[in-house]
């Protein structure tokens, strides 16, 4: 019963062809006598016409075939008489005139519409992702997924990498995100744990000597959530030799280059890549994942507003914060309550208020002009290259604060102004990240990317002294205000490594136990390597210009980690838990 000719591929060309097809009935009609049928398969819809007079037992059965039969036809191609074709589809001039059909399988009415690309409730969907997946967009999505994947490997293996698999049951890694475990029948009381990322392989992989590396590989996190996180997802995993800071950037560069013009027909914004300091990203955008698609900086006046008559602002200076600002251009006329909306706003995201200045034509409008100076607020407007039209809003508050509450007002403004073009890919680096953050609760070090990376040279030594100021090897890459990948140099030295678990707190005999094997190969002739992983879904969403990752992955889970299709997670029967030496503890299940 192979298959032969596809649906998607007839055109005016092939008129007069007999052909065989086979798929899925995805609209019909009846005109005139007539029975149409928009039939569809991986390729495509090819018009389907019954006519009694060509056959009148084809089209007896075809007055009872429904949405979502599988039929297999023979017919004619033909050319559609004037006036009838369908610009919108590649087989719009022509039709298939059919001579026999048969009924492969009947279907019930779907839960929602296949053939229509209307809002269904995406539990109803995930429930029944075979037929959403069925759906032209989801369709395209998955086929987008693959050629993104197809022009990536065609390109790594063209530059001499390797694609080598790691594997899935390994140990925990305490410092990173919470992982999954699983049981050990054989090994009583002991776990394995699902890999939140190959890095550890991948850097032995370095030390076995295989220079260039990637995979495809599937990566799990026991985390909370979100449009752009799911439990398991799938990494561009990538490591290579020899290499520094630069040689990776300019690797994953080209690959980017390279393999979106491939897939999709996005515009890439800028290249190469701007290149942006962590710091920079934090001060100018309020995020570690700027979204550079538009301007509209946040804008710091801590020192104009330093001292001043305007409490607000003094006292967050004086306490050593910050007052920043950002311009949203003509919302000069936003009414009492539009504002009163932003300032929500804010104070949902941490601020305690939003401060408003209004550039009209008659002159400021704002609370501030009872307390600054005509030449202190002409400075602010200039500062915030403010005109005629324009409201500026500031927030004072700790740094982190004030980046949170006005780097996300900068992205609602870009929204409201239509400025977040999902046509438009705007990647950059972002660089030169400290390799250590203060972990507030637990009162040390931990590491910011992860605990392999490498520190910049000159700043080793700090590691004693200022470990806070020791900056990283690593480096981020951007897409439109989305981290589609991170990575770095790493730490190819026994004792440099040994200095770096130490400065997070690890005891000798814990670094030993849980990264042992590590510290072992680094004596065996360890290379300098680095590499960087990329999310694969984010990116083919970022492609897909969809806003969740749920809608490029085949079979994701639920925001809350479950499986509606087929009831994932589930208990396992009390046999199973004995086998595994596991025991429930009661208070868990009530
Ligand atoms: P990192 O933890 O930054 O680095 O992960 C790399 C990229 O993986 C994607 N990602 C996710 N995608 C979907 N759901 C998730 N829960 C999720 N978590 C991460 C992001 C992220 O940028 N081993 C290092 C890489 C390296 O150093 O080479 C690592 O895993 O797009
Ligand atoms: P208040 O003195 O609390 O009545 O606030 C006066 C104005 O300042 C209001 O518009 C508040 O929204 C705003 N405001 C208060 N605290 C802050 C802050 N930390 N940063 C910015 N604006 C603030």
């Amino acid at each position: 019963m192979q298959k032969k000719t596809t649906c998607g591929e007839l055109r005016a060309s092939d008129v007069g062809r007999e052909v065989v097809l086979m798929g899925w009935v995805h609209r019909r009609r009846t005109h005139g006598g007539l029975i149409f049928i928009d039939f569809r398969d991986n390729s495509g819809i090819v018009q389907l016409v019954f006519n009694p007079q060509v056959s009148a037992a084809a089209h007896e059965l075809a007055e009872g075939i429904r949405l979502e039969y599988v039929l297999t036809i023979g017919g004619k191609v033909e050319l559609r008489p004037k006036g009838t074709e369908n610009p919108q589809l590649a087989t719009g001039e022509i039709e298939v005139l059919v001579e026999g059909v048969q009924v492969l399988n009947a279907a019930k009415t779907p839960p929602f519409y296949i053939n229509d690309d209307v809002e269904v409730d995406e539990f109803l969907r995930l429930r029944y992702r075979y037929l959403d997946l069925r759906r032209e967009h989801m369709h395209n999505n998955i086929l987008l997924r693959h050629r993104t994947t197809r022009a990536i490997r065609n390109w790594l293996n063209d530059q001499g990498f390797v694609e080598i698999d790691t594997p899935v049951l390994v140990n925990e890694t305490p410092g990173g995100a919470r992982e999954f475990v699983v049981p050990s029948r054989l090994h009583p009381g002991d776990f394995f744990a699902l890999p939140q990322s190959p890095q550890q392989f991948k850097q032995l992989l370095m030390v076995a000597g295989f220079e260039k590396y990637y995979q495809l590989a599937r990566c799990f996190r026991d985390e909370d959530l979100r449009a752009d996180r799911q439990p398991e997802f799938t990494q561009l995993d990538m490591e290579m030799s020899f290499v520094d800071v630069e040689d990776v950037i300019q690797t994953v560069e080209s690959l980017l280059l390279e393999v979106i013009p491939a897939a999709c027909d996005k515009l890439i914004l800028s290249r190469p890549f701007p290149r942006i300091s962590y710091q920079d990203a934090i001060s100018f955008y309020g995020s570690d994942k700027p979204d550079m698609r538009f301007g509209l900086p946040l804008a710091d006046i801590s020192d104009l507003a330093d001292g001043s008559e305007f409490k607000v602002f003094a006292s967050a200076v004086a306490e050593g914060g910050q007052v920043k600002g950002i311009r949203i251009p003509g919302a000069a006329s936003y009414t009492r309550r539009e504002i009163d909306d932003l300032t929500q706003f804010v104070i949902r995201r941490g601020a305690k208020g939003l401060v408003t200045m209004a550039l009209l034509p008659e002159g400021i409008k704002s609370p501030l002009t009872k307390f600054l100076s005509e030449k202190t607020l002409r400075e602010i407007v200039a500062r915030l290259e403010g005109t005629e039209g324009d409201m500026l809003a500031f927030v004072a508050d700790s740094p982190a604060v004030v980046a949170e509450a006005l780097g996300e007002l900068r992205l609602e403004v870009g929204r409201r102004l239509g400025l977040l073009d999902p046509n438009v890919l705007a990647l950059a680096w972002v660089v030169d990240a400290p390799l250590l953050e203060w972990n507030e609760e637990e009162g040390h070090w931990q590491a910011k990317h992860h605990q392999f990376t490498a520190p910049v040279e000159e700043d080793i030594p700090l590691l004693d002294t200022n470990p806070g100021a020791v900056r990283a090897k690593q480096y981020d890459v951007v897409c439109s205000g989305v981290e589609l990948g991170g990575g770095s140099v790493r730490i190819h030295q026994r004792g440099l490594q040994e200095k770096v678990f130490d400065v997070l707190g690890m005891s000798p005999e814990e670094a030993n136990r849980l990264f042992g094997h590590l510290l072992e190969a680094f004596e065996f002739g360890t290379p300098p390597h680095g590499g960087l992983a990329i999310g694969l879904d984010r990116f083919v969403m970022l492609l897909a210009g969809e806003d969740t990752i749920r809608n490029v992955i085949p079979f994701p889970k639920t925001q809350s980690a479950t499986c509606p299709m087929t009831g994932t997670p589930s208990p396992v029967s009390p046999e199973r838990l004995r086998e595994l030496h596991i025991r429930l503890l009661k208070t868990d299940l009530t």
